[in-house]
Formats: C-alpha cells, sequence, structure tokens
C-alpha cells in the first residue's frame, strides 16, 4: 500500500490512524464502519499531480489508443484508474486487477427531461441554454453491466496487495455478479452468497458463469451478510476477504462515477445527485468523493444527494425522515436505530420489492450514509413499485435499458420535481445502476404478460408504457396489418 494510505474510524472522536493492509474492515470496537483516508499533500507531492482534472481526460483518450499497450496504458483505459491520483492506494499497476471497468456514460436526456417536467435551463436574459435539467449516468455499460465494478476493481486491487486467498461477498445479485468476474480475472476463488429466490436471473446466470462458487442460502439478504460478516470477520483464522461495501476500498472505486459525471460537466457539479439507496454504499462514496474534491480544491461547491428507496425496502426514508435520526456529528441516535430494527423483527417486516437489487432490511453503510446526507444537504425518498416500473419503462422507451432499482432514481427525482424539492431549472443526474438484461424477467412481466404478474411476493401491475407483443400469423399481409 502507498504509504500515505491509512484506514480511520467515522467517528469524529476516534482519530487513530489504522494501517492500510488491515483486512477486518470495522474500527477495533467491532462496530464502527472504516474510512480510508490520505495524506493528500504527501500522495500529490509524490506522484507529482497538480490537481489539474485536465489530465483525466487527456488519460481517457490516450487509453482508448493503447489498452493493449503498457499496465499504465491500461489504467488510462479504465474509467475508475485513470482517475488514480483521487483514491491513490495501490502502489504500481501490476497491483491492479481490472478488466476495463468505468467506460460510462453521461448522457443529457431532454426528451425525457420535458417528459418528466424539468425546463430547459434559463439564461438570465430569458433565453434557453443547452443547460437543461436532466442527465443519466449509464453504470448499465460497465463490464458485469452494473456500477459495483467500480468498487470490485478497487477492492480486488486491496485484496491483491494483501494476498487474499479466498474472497466472499453476500449479495441481492449484482455484487455477486461482478465479484465472480473480477476473481475469475484475479484467479482468486470467490464464494457468493445469495438469497434462494431473491436475486434476478440474469444476475445469478453471470456469478455461475464467471465460476463463482454460489451458495444460495435459504434466508434474505441480511441473512447472508451476516453469514459472511461470520466469515470473514469473527474468524479470521479462514483468511477469507470481505467483498462487502462494509469494506471501505470498494467505496474508494465507487467514487470515481462522481469523478466520471464531474469529467463529463467540464468539473461543474449539478445541482442534484439522485440515486437507489440500498446497503447504502454508494450514496456514501459519492459524498466521500464530493467532500475530498472540495477539500483539494478542485469544485466550489458540493451538490445535493437524494437517496431513492423502494417503498417495500425503506429503512432508511423512516429513520431519517419518520424517526428524524441525523449524523449530529458522528453521535447518530443509535439506541433508537436499534430499536426500530427489534421493532421491524417483532413485526415480521422484511423488504420486499421488484427491486430486488435493493430488498434489503438492515443497510451496513447506513451511518455513513447519514454522514453523506449531512455532507450534501441530502433528502430521502421512496418510490413504489409500480412507479418503479413504469419508470423503467420510460427510461427504456428514452434510450437506455436499466434494471428495476436503477429506475427508482428517475421516479425518485421525478418525485421531488413534483414536490419542488428539486427545481424545473436545476441540473439533475440519476445514477442509472445496471442494466436492463440483469432482470429480463421482470421487464417481460412488465410488458407482456399479465395485469399482475409475480416476482416473489410482489404484484407488478401491468402499466400505461407496457408494449405488448402481438401474436401473428405466419402470413405477409397479417405481419403488414400489425405493423399498421
Ligand atoms: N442499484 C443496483 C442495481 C444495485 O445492485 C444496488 C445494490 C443498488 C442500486 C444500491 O446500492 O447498496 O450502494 O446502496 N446492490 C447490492 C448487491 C446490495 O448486492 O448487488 P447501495
Amino acid at each position: 500500500m502507498n504509504p500515505w494510505t491509512h484506514l480511520r474510524s467515522i467517528d469524529p472522536a476516534d482519530s487513530g490512524l489504522l494501517p492500510a493492509d488491515r483486512t477486518s474492515f470495522l474500527a477495533d470496537d467491532g462496530h464502527t464502519l472504516l474510512d480510508v483516508v490520505y495524506d493528500w499533500e504527501r500522495a500529490h507531492r509524490e506522484l507529482g499531480f497538480g490537481r489539474d482534472p485536465a489530465l483525466f481526460a487527456k488519460r481517457l483518450a490516450l487509453g482508448a489508443a493503447c489498452a493493449t499497450g503498457s499496465s499504465e496504458a491500461m489504467l488510462d483505459a479504465s474509467g475508475v484508474w485513470r482517475f488514480r491520483e483521487l483514491l491513490p492506494f495501490v502502489r504500481a499497476p501490476h497491483d491492479t486487477v481490472s478488466v476495463g471497468e468505468g467506460k460510462t456514460l453521461l448522457q443529457r436526456n431532454d426528451a425525457l427531461a420535458r417528459l418528466l417536467g424539468f425546463e430547459p435551463w434559463r439564461m438570465p436574459d430569458g433565453s434557453r441554454s443547452d443547460r437543461p435539467g436532466l442527465f443519466l449516468q449509464y453504470e448499465g455499460l460497465n463490464p458485469s453491466g452494473s456500477f459495483k465494478d467500480n468498487g470490485m476493481t478497487a477492492a480486488f486491487s486491496h485484496a491483491r496487495m494483501v494476498g487474499a486467498k479466498k474472497v466472499v461477498c453476500a449479495s441481492t445479485g449484482n455484487t455477486s455478479a461482478s465479484l465472480a468476474l473480477y476473481a475469475s480475472a484475479a484467479g482468486v476463488p470467490g464464494f457468493v452468497l445469495v438469497g434462494s429466490g431473491k436475486i434476478a436471473m440474469g444476475k445469478l446466470a453471470q456469478a455461475l458463469d464467471y465460476g463463482a462458487r454460489t451458495l444460495q442460502v435459504d434466508g434474505d439478504f441480511d441473512a447472508c451478510l451476516a453469514r459472511v460478516r461470520e466469515l470473514s470477520t469473527d474468524r479470521p483464522e479462514l483468511g477469507v476477504y470481505l467483498m462487502n461495501s462494509i469494506n471501505p476500498f470498494r467505496l474508494e472505486g465507487q467514487k470515481t462515477i462522481m469523478f466520471r459525471v464531474l469529467d463529463a460537466l467540464g468539473w461543474q457539479p449539478p445541482d442534484w445527485v439522485v440515486v437507489p439507496g440500498g446497503n447504502l454504499g454508494n450514496c456514501s462514496a459519492f459524498a466521500k468523493a464530493f467532500l475530498e474534491l472540495h477539500e483539494l480544491g478542485m469544485i466550489d461547491r458540493i451538490p445535493r444527494l437524494a437517496v431513492i428507496n423502494a417503498s417495500g425496502a425503506r429503512t432508511l426514508d423512516r429513520i431519517y425522515n419518520e424517526l428524524g435520526i441525523r449524523w449530529n456529528h458522528g453521535r447518530c441516535d443509535n439506541a433508537s436505530i436499534r430499536t426500530e430494527y427489534s421493532r421491524m423483527d417483532a413485526a415480521g417486516e422484511r423488504a420486499a420489492t421488484v427491486a430486488t437489487a435493493i430488498q434489503i432490511n438492515r443497510p451496513v453503510n447506513l451511518p455513513k450514509a447519514l454522514r453523506a446526507l449531512d455532507v450534501m444537504d441530502g433528502v430521502v425518498r421512496s418510490v413504489d413499485d409500480h412507479c418503479i416500473m413504469e419508470h423503467k419503462a420510460l427510461v427504456g422507451r428514452h434510450g437506455f435499458g436499466c434494471e428495476p432499482a436503477s429506475a427508482a432514481s428517475v421516479a425518485g427525482a421525478r418525485r421531488l420535481l413534483e414536490e419542488g424539492i428539486i427545481r424545473p431549472d436545476e441540473r439533475v443526474v440519476c445514477i442509472l445502476t445496471g442494466h436492463a438484461l440483469k432482470d429480463p424477467d421482470a421487464t417481460v412481466r412488465y410488458h407482456a404478460i399479465h395485469r399482475h404478474g409475480r416476482a416473489g411476493d410482489v404484484s407488478i401491475p401491468l402499466g400505461c408504457s407496457s408494449n405488448r407483443p402481438v401474436p401473428v400469423a405466419d402470413d405477409v399481409e397479417a405481419i403488414l396489418r400489425e405493423m399498421g
């Protein structure tokens, strides 16, 4: 690890530095989450980095041209590692495990913006500029089809540096697909625990195909996470390296989604970033990215954050909006959170949503997410399954296939626009976290099957954007009639 890298408890009262080669990802008290921290002055002096973001765009062009060349060129071709001075824990290119992740895209989508009620940006003189409101950050273009690859390349690079022999995760699907891909690339045995029947088919198919040992646990995501924590944290003698987002190196990689957004916007921060919330690693990583860039003097303001839960898995929404729990300078009301979890258990309340990716009861990064909401003046909302599927279809119609959880961001942005919290003239970036082909069943049920298709225990209503396949005779005239 580079000597300017350490781990530190997120508790502001505990400023002690821990070694970065540690593989227990909790503070010594056994429960507080850790951050990766850097001595930025030293890192940038020794790396000769002048904090000029133009370098990152230049690498994009260079890396694309010589991706088969030296290792440096391979790093330049990665949408994560072309920003390496902003996550500077890796010593040398050969320490990095990369499969060309992060070649994703920020697209201004005027047609969808108009449909949702955003206005083209108005200039002070009343004229219209070319700055309409809605941008989609399409992370489905990653090698495993979801944004998880951003974090996985970073955590696998850490795992390689500490000599991990086995890697494990619990997952609602995408983390397992991503882990499986990187484990095969790194040549390390990968183990994934998924809730039996709880993950979408495309994701299960990936984990199997990439060769991870896939354990279908008789329980949900929360149960799987509890088991992998027992395996990795409580039994260090097993040498099993944990790849869930409790691992702070995962979040270092996830920061780069925001770097790419900024890169595409000429390093002018948007007004809002809207992201679906599950285990709450990504929203936490986004806030860390903006806070660090602000401290480094590379941006002059921090955007606002909207975290969108599914109504059937709205733990954060309840904790933030109903119980009013806040970061509170690191002294968040943990007793009330524990009471809420006990209440959920006693009431038999289990997460259930068509957006299986975010079907989580106890988000492990909750304290970091509360900090992120504090740093980014954030809001939290929930959207129901009907609304998620409608917005998924709208996103599809406007050029991007995404999975249900991803569409929660667009549905949430519309809700915030209707509430007047997002203004129609603001610049809003919605993160489309995973590809449509991750969950083809949900899509086909929505469009084609029947009024109340079922995904697990969740009814999927047939909505106004559904596009039924039309049965037709094997006859050209009949086909022409149907073509209108
Ligand atoms: N969108 C998708 C497509 C996801 O797969 C996830 C999380 C999220 C959003 C939420 O991100 O956890 O950082 O708040 N999926 C995890 C998994 C939990 O196991 O694949 P988060």
